[in-house]
């Protein structure tokens, strides 16, 4: 039974409810409207401050005001077994479709409803302790403070924790021909933002390759060497997006003994021109210090008279193996899973085969992709959901970090298969893609490019937002004739995708 309540308790309840309503629109608002069941409510997921964010990137790339838009605000939850290439989801990703907006106009986004994806737990970059690794690298003070070339984005991502501490990874930049004051500028510039670096000019008698292996004998000779378990020879534009991932496959090779653990290029015709079987430098070329002591006591840099190394090459890398090859007895250990990226055109294949490489090369070159921005969801959902693909009901498919895809004649191709979107950088045999990369991806499928099979929303930007939350957002241009048939209209509006991941 009930107590009985008088009649002016009730009037007091009601007022207290009208003043809540009166002084917080808010509160009768979406967020509250359709919270029907745990994994389907609606949730806005966003304060004034992301709206202000999202406003700044569109307008910063000119897109808009007048755009579509869908959203969705994804809670990983980490209790999958395994880091899959691609998960089914059984629901639509945008079950609400595209609207139509006028972002200048909004106070608030278009509300979201709440998804659950399952994700293999994994460290977040702030959780990474990498104090056995020491990188070595060597390029101009011109590359690495130009804003086109600069590596410094990307560095943060794999050599800090993101909040302006190191991880513990040591890194030794030789800058060529730079004058003290560069070189004391780049230290600073890299102290500033918490990465743990040696500044050293390079010699200035060595050429590019001579520079190359005389990294091996910097890293041999650092101070913390005794403390590192493996030394690692990279370009400077080489990133490391599974970092913890790297240090366990690293840890099946015993740092005690002599290791020269690298990749080939993944491109069969070089392999063949090359002809050696020998680490390429821009997937990154690990050592172990017995390995790098035998280099720095071999007589790798000896020249003949007419100024030409004995042990022939002009690539730094080859004049390593070669090296090597003529002094020792150690060879190449191949780690597959680091990558050059020999590809040159449009990557998207490669990064949305649901792959995960521990290494990615020539993303400011052969290719134009930002790492660090596709890499910021790792500060959600981990490192190993970094390009991890989330396949829905509605045939599309997330490909982490890197695109939204829509099929919408349906998914009726196999995903595990790479899509050939990318070239040799050599038209004269039309099969020659196919060719020269299925030593590595295996047969690739046709490239959806210029078909209307395929709509894709690219990675525009992305924010940490808070402690496990990450905003991303991507972008449909639309001019942009890819995912256009040929005879196919080009819509009317540029289309925005923005998803949130929550833990
Ligand atoms: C309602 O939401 C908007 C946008 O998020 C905000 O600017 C405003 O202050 C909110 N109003 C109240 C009463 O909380
Ligand atoms: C959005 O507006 C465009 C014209 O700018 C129109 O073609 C399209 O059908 C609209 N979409 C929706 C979902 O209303
Ligand atoms: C070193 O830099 C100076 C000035 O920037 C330039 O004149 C010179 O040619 C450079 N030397 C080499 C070997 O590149
Ligand atoms: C950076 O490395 C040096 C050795 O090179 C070490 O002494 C120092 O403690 C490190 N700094 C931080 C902040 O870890
Ligand atoms: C897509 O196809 C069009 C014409 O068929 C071509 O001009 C364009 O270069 C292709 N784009 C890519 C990225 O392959």
């Amino acid at each position: 039974m009930l107590p009985r309540t008088p009649l002016h308790r009730w009037l007091a309840v009601a007022l207290f409810l009208l003043v809540i309503v009166w002084y917080h629109p808010n509160f009768s608002g979406s967020s509250l409207a359709d919270s029907s069941s745990t994994t389907s409510f609606s949730h806005t997921g966003s304060s004034s401050d992301d709206l202000a964010w999202v406003k700044t990137l569109l307008k910063e790339n000119s897109i808009g005001p007048e755009i579509e838009y869908a959203a969705r605000t994804i809670r990983y939850v980490p209790d999958a077994t395994e880091r899959k290439s691609i998960s089914e989801v059984n629901q639509n990703l945008f079950p609400q479709s595209f609207t139509n907006i006028s972002i200048d106009k909004k106070q608030n986004l278009p509300s979201s409803r709440l998804l659950d994806v399952h994700v293999k737990h994994s460290p977040r970059p702030d959780q990474v302790d990498a104090s056995d690794l020491i990188f070595g690298v060597s390029t101009t003070y011109d590359r690495f403070s130009k804003e086109k070339t600069s590596p410094m984005k990307e560095w943060v991502r794999w050599l800090t924790d993101g909040n302006g501490h190191t991880n513990g990874a040591g890194l030794i930049l030789s800058l060529f021909n730079t004058t003290e004051e560069n070189l004391g500028k780049a230290a600073k510039t890299l102290e500033d933002v918490g990465i743990n670096a040696t500044v050293v000019p390079s010699n200035m008698d060595l050429d590019m390759p001579g520079r190359y292996v005389d990294l091996v004998h910097m890293l041999y000779n650092h101070p913390t060497r005794p403390s590192r378990k493996y030394l690692v020879l990279i370009d400077d534009d080489t990133f490391f997006p599974y970092m913890t991932e790297f240090r366990h496959t690293l840890n099946q090779f015993d740092p005690k003994k002599p290791y020269y653990i690298g990749t080939f290029t993944e491109r069969v015709d070089w392999i063949l021109q090359n002809g050696a079987p020998f680490a390429y430098g821009g997937g990154g070329i690990v050592l172990t210090a017995p390995t790098a002591q035998k280099v720095v006591e071999a007589p790798c840099l000896e020249k003949n008279a007419e100024g030409v190394y004995l042990l022939a090459s002009d690539q730094g890398d080859r004049l390593l193996f070669n090296c090597l090859k003529a002094h020792t007895d150690i060879t190449l250990t191949y780690l597959p899973a680091l990558h050059q990226e020999d590809q040159f055109g449009d990557p998207s294949g490669f990064y949305e085969s649901g792959i995960q490489p521990l290494s990615l090369h020539h993303f400011k070159s052969w290719h134009h992709v930002s790492p660090a921005k596709m890499h910021t969801v790792a500060d959600a959902c981990g490192e190993s959901c970094f390009l991890q693909r989330f396949q829905f009901l509605d045939n599309y498919i997330i490909s982490n970090g890197y695109s939204v895809a829509h099929y919408p004649q349906g998914i009726n191709f196999d995903p595990m298969q790479t899509e050939g979107t990318f070239g040799s950088a050599n038209e004269d045999d039309p099969n020659r893609n196919e060719l020269v990369f299925s030593y590595t991806f295996g047969q690739l499928r046709k490239s959806l490019n210029n078909t209307g099979k395929k709509k894709s929303w690219e990675i525009l930007g992305a924010k940490k937002e808070g402690d496990g939350r990450v905003k991303q957002v991507y972008l449909k241009r639309r001019g942009d004739g890819r995912w256009l048939a040929e005879s196919e209209e080009a819509p009317m509006r540029d289309s925005v995708v923005v998803l949130t991941w929550i833990p």
